[in-house]
């Protein structure tokens, strides 16, 4: 079946302002897909569906809405009408680095709003209407830090790994009623995630730098993976890396990961 049959008339695709979600509203959107766009800056989407409108000729929809906030589906669902969500990108999502204990408990709730329960609310409302048409696609964001426990990351890496899990559980379980659902796990990738995480990748030994990929490749990776995989992980180098730490002895990779990204991250100012 063709891409647009199988998961069209409309994705609707979360975080789609930026980074990673602005370039799956891209890629979908050529495939002859009406894209239905999601995040907290309406500008932006606005212009993204604008331009993606003319170049595709396709429909757009810009909604602006904050996926923490209690009511968001309800927002969602009333933009959308009668529109008919055959594809659900689940991407929005945040993370910041440092230590747990530093960060203010609330920002840390937020991260979980948007980061679990936002996905898992869209997953159940958009998945049981896919299993009712008996086709559709679901796509969850992960990360490859949700592969391996990432102290100085610890709970954006908590939230990442069970985006994991729920996306491969479904997988599996979406199977039988013509559903496709796949965790994408990138690693660093071109966006505007580094700044929200406080991550300077400038100072960066060259390469480590170099396996940054573009939101260009892993969102090819993730829509060649949907409907083969229960998880992608884009680049042949984070690939390599994540069958490197299966290997390792199960209390090393969180050590060696500690070592990496206290070098890694911005110093503290050292306090008197
Ligand atoms: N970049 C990486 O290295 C990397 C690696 C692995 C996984 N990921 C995952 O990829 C996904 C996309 O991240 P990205 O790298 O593209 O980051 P990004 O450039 O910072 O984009 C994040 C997107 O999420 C939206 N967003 C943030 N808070 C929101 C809220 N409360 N309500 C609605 N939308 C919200 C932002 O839009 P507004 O600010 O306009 O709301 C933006 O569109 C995330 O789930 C991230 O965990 C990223």
């Amino acid at each position: 079946m063709a891409f647009e049959d199988r998961y069209g008339p409309w994705a609707l695709i979360t975080g789609a302002s930026a980074g990673i979600g602005a370039e799956f509203a891209r890629q979908i959107a050529a495939r002859g897909i009406h894209v239905a766009l999601v995040a907290r800056r309406r500008e932006r989407l606005e212009a993204l569906a604008d331009d993606l409108a003319q170049q595709h000729g396709v429909r757009t929809l810009a909604i602006a809405a904050d996926l923490t906030a209690d009511h968001f589906l309800d927002d969602i669902l009333a933009a959308l009408g009668t529109r008919h969500v055959g594809l659900l990108v689940n991407n929005a999502g945040t993370g910041f680095t440092g230590e747990f204990l530093d960060h203010e408990l609330d920002d840390e709730l937020k991260l979980l709003a948007l980061n679990c329960r936002a996905p898992l609310i869209l997953a159940h409302h958009f998945g049981n209407r896919m299993r009712n048409d008996r086709r559709g696609g679901i796509i969850m964001l992960a990360s490859i830090a949700g592969l391996v426990p990432t102290p100085m990351f610890a709970h954006y890496s908590a939230t990442k790994a069970w985006n994991r899990f729920l996306g491969e559980g479904l997988h599996e379980e979406l199977a039988r009623d013509g559903v496709d659902v796949v965790s994408l796990c990138p690693g660093l990738t071109e966006s505007e995630f580094f700044e929200h995480a406080n991550v300077d990748p400038s100072g960066w030994p060259a390469p480590m730098r170099a396996t940054i990929m573009s939101a260009e490749d892993v969102v090819r990776a993730g829509l060649k993976g949907l409907g083969k995989h229960s998880q992608v992980v884009p680049g042949l180098s984070y690939r390599w890396l994540m069958r490197a730490s299966r290997l390792s002895p199960g209390s090393l990779s969180p050590w060696l990961i500690d070592r990496a990204m206290r070098f890694a991250l911005p110093k503290k100012p050292a306090s008197n």
